[in-house]
């Protein structure tokens, strides 16, 4: 049996309207094993957190600020592209294109140093993301995967959120709506995040790779690099307390390891400064239905909850 989910206080630190917190609150009374068994449909705003358009005035001055910023390198390790500098070259300059360096061209030891880049205001943060999906990811040829796809999945959420999900790639419901975990998994991710006691738009949700591997196969390591910069990007701007990686591509991709889910899984690892959790993905909770999965990967989310000091749900509340 699962514990159940109780109310819990805002995780939204930004000030979210007390009526609002308290709805929100009822609607968390539901019990984690039902969030995770999926007897209800979820519905899905169509909203895009994240992406929504800036004036003119703030692109330029964002922009000023950027430029400022990328005159001074902020990263030690300047062989990645810093957000910074991307978000400079795209929004001074659209026509220029950004440096890409391969996953496996990052120097050792890349993974242990934290980003030096200050930490940008939100309105910021959106600017730099949308410039990065509308100036490179939606025309993206980098890799084979660009042929077969129908829409790129750049990802979605809370610029400012504290986690941030890693899957491995769109499979056919994101490829045709263009939005990260819409599909029977995705409603599944959907439900384990709200039996957090959180809402979709509160988190960051991204893949490894933005185009669906046809046949929904694991992305190839060569795609996997190719497209990894973009993800490091949307890291570097989001800069979230703690990412949860979801399966074995992406967790065996951010850690650099070649073990195995069930030795990686429910155990604190650190990437460049972040807190990292493992855990199984959706659809391998969807495909090995039993209730030691699901318990297995409530407990990898209890982990981050206390983590991040919020409350954990508690047993027969509703
Ligand atoms: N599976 C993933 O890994 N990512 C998605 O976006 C959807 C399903
Ligand atoms: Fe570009 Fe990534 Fe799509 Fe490959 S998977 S084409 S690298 S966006």
């Amino acid at each position: 049996m699962f514990d159940c989910i109780g109310a819990r206080d805002a995780y939204d630190d930004r000030g979210m309207d007390r009526n609002g917190i308290s709805k929100h609150r009822k609607s968390l009374s539901v019990r984690a094993e039902r969030a995770f068994g999926l007897e209800s449909a979820v519905t899905i705003s169509g909203q895009k957190p994240g992406l929504s358009a800036s004036s003119p005035a703030a692109k330029t001055e964002a922009a000023t600020a950027l430029a400022r910023e990328a005159a001074t390198p902020a990263l030690a390790l300047n062989t990645v592209a810093p957000a910074r500098v991307v978000a400079r070259q795209v929004v001074v300059n659209l026509s220029e294109q950004s440096p890409l360096v391969p996953a496996c061209a990052l120097p050792l030891g890349f993974d242990a140093v934290p980003f030096a880049a200050p930490i940008l205001p939100a309105d910021e943060k959106r600017i730099v993301l949308q410039q990065l999906d509308a100036t490179e990811v939606k025309a993206c040829p980098k890799c084979r995967l660009c042929e077969t796809r129908t829409n790129t999945v750049f990802g979605e959420g809370d610029v400012d959120a504290k986690i941030f999900f890693i899957g491995e790639g769109p499979g056919e419901s994101e490829d045709l709506s263009g939005r990260p975990f819409v599909g029977r998994a995705g409603q599944l991710l959907t439900k384990m995040i709200e039996a957090m006691g959180l809402r979709r738009e509160q988190v960051f949700i991204a893949n490894i790779v933005k185009c669906r591997p046809p046949g929904n196969r694991e992305p190839a390591p060569d795609e996997v690099a190719a497209c990894t910069p973009y993800l490091l990007r949307q890291l570097e701007v989001v800069r979230p307390k703690v990412i949860v990686t979801l399966g074995k591509p992406s967790t065996q991709y951010m850690l650099r390891s070649k073990e195995a889910m069930g030795k990686m899984r429910g155990r604190w690892h650190e990437w460049r400064g972040i807190k990292l959790m493992p855990t199984y993905h959706p659809s391998y909770v969807l495909r090995s239905y039993t209730a030691e999965v699901r318990r297995t990967v409530w407990n990898d989310l209890q982990m981050v909850l206390s983590e991040l000091g919020l409350p954990l749900p508690k047993r027969g509340e509703q």
